[in-house]
């Protein structure tokens, strides 16, 4: 029973499920936001989507969003606009392998914050544009 209850908790985090590394890369995030600001409760996918669309001038003077490389419909390929390959989508209901290996997803996170903000990504922000990518 008690499990139940709990494989329904951790479902209805998002409409995607996320396997159990994930979770626990979610969970880690969660604990380092709430380190940074006391006041945090969870993530927010609409405040991931700001992040994931706002322009700003990034790697090589470029002005750059998340969407440059990825595309605005995270269910088709994106293309890397710096080396102009073709990127899988990143919308988990159309790639099963999206946001399944916590190694990948660290790797890309802080790279592509880099390109676009000239910075690593908060705990909070990672966590917000995670939650957006699996709205998709
Ligand atoms: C310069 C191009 C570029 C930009 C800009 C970019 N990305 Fe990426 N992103 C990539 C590439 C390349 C990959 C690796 C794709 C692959 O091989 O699966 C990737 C992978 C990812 C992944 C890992 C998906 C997975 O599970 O494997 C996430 C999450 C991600 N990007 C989020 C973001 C976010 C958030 C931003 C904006 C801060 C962003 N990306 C901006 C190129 C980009």
């Amino acid at each position: 029973m008690k499990k139940i209850i709990w494989i329904a908790c951790v479902c209805s985090l998002s409409a995607a499920t996320l396997n159990q590394s994930m979770q626990s890369y979610i969970e880690s995030l969660k604990v380092e936001a709430k380190s940074q600001d006391s006041a945090f409760v969870d993530f927010s996918a609409s405040e991931g989507q700001k992040i994931f669309t706002t322009q700003n001038i990034g790697r090589d003077n470029q002005k750059l969003s998340c969407e440059s490389c990825h595309g605005s419909n995270l269910q088709q390929n994106g293309r890397n606009v710096f080396t102009n390959k073709v990127l899988p989508p990143l919308a988990p209901s159309a790639n099963a392998e999206s946001l399944t290996d916590p190694k990948q997803v660290q790797k890309w996170l802080k790279r592509n914050f880099k390109d676009v903000y000239l910075r690593e990504g908060s705990a909070k922000e990672k966590g917000d544009v995670l939650y957006y990518i699996l709205t998709k």
